[in-house]
């Protein structure tokens, strides 16, 4: 069983040490600058008798060695950086895209792509088009990251652990993205009796620019620790056929009232990628504020 993730920067590499040490899958990473991805291959490989991998790592820049990969994750592209939204990567990271997949298509047509290059959920309908064939075999990981950004606010903010707080962040990974405040509970609680309203907004205000505040901080390059455990649940439900509610950046087709795009809507994920795309019923507001995100994301669309 073999994964390959495009991409040796931060998040692709981070992703490759958790699916080792997870012994997940055997792993290779390829990066355009071959030096890159051969040192952090070997470097991981040195670890291994540290920390007990049982599963091997290639670096290359060479497809070929790809082939017949279960699972693609494109991690390849440029990260923002601080005062840039993520859309203003989208020509740029377009052109990336398109050359990748052209190459996923060739080597591994069967494979179950899982896109984390941002502008995400544009990057997601690209892959869809680029790619054609099934919409479940396209997803992007950005709801998970959302949605676990929203969870750990919650579990400092109330001192719970996050495994005791139910929560989904749906829509588009920027500003228009929607914390379902309705579906959120603590202890089984609803979270709207334990926080005051204006706690609530300020919590889902902080989850909004979580990705924002990193790259601030960081100065160059953005998040890649939470974005690649993000992207790892996901893949781990995919290898192990898991059919395990994750929001995930999806195509959709009516689901929602919202056509032709691609936002975060709870899918369950297993060996076909998105088995299923959940419908819930919402509350107006919330509702309206996911087909707004999808708006959003088609405005965008219509620019490329
Ligand atoms: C973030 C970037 C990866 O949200 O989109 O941190």
């Amino acid at each position: 069983m073999k994964i390959s993730i495009i991409g040796a920067g931060n998040v692709g590499s981070a992703l490759a040490e958790r699916v080792l040490t997870r012994n997940l899958a055997d792993v290779v990473l390829l990066d355009i600058v071959e030096d890159l991805a051969k040192a952090k291959a070997l470097d991981l490989s040195d670890a291994s008798p540290l920390m007990g991998y049982k599963k091997r790592v290639l670096g290359t820049s060479d497809y070929k060695k790809t082939a017949d990969s279960r699972a693609v994750i494109i991690t390849a592209g440029f990260p923002r950086r601080q005062g840039m939204s993520r859309d203003d990567l989208i020509h740029k990271n377009g052109e990336i895209m398109r050359a990748v997949l052209k190459n996923i298509k060739a080597f591994s047509p069967d494979a179950i792509l899982v896109v984390v290059t941002n502008p995400l959920d544009i990057m997601t309908y690209l892959a869809y088009k680029e790619i054609g064939g099934e919409r479940r075999k396209i997803l992007g990981m950005a709801g998970n990251l959302d949605t676990a950004r929203f969870k750990a606010l919650l579990s400092q903010e109330l001192g719970v652990p996050p495994e005791k707080i139910e929560t989904f962040v749906l829509g588009s990974h920027g500003d228009t993205m929607v914390p379902l405040v309705s579906k959120t509970l603590i202890n089984e609680k609803p979270l709207a009796s334990m926080l005051s309203k204006e706690r609530i907004r300020e919590l889902v205000k902080r989850t909004k620019k979580r990705g924002g505040e990193i790259v601030a901080l960081l100065k160059s390059g953005s998040a890649y620790f939470s974005p690649s455990a993000a992207c790892f649940e996901i893949l781990e439900a995919i290898i192990n056929d898991a059919k395990k509610v994750i929001p995930c950046s999806s195509v959709l087709k009516g689901e929602y009232g919202i056509n032709d795009c691609a936002i975060s809507v709870p899918a369950k994920i297993g060996k076909g990628g998105v088995e299923e795309i959940l419908e819930w019923k919402l509350p107006d507001t919330e509702l309206i504020a996911l087909r707004n995100s999808a708006k959003a994301v088609k405005d965008i669309l219509d620019k490329l």
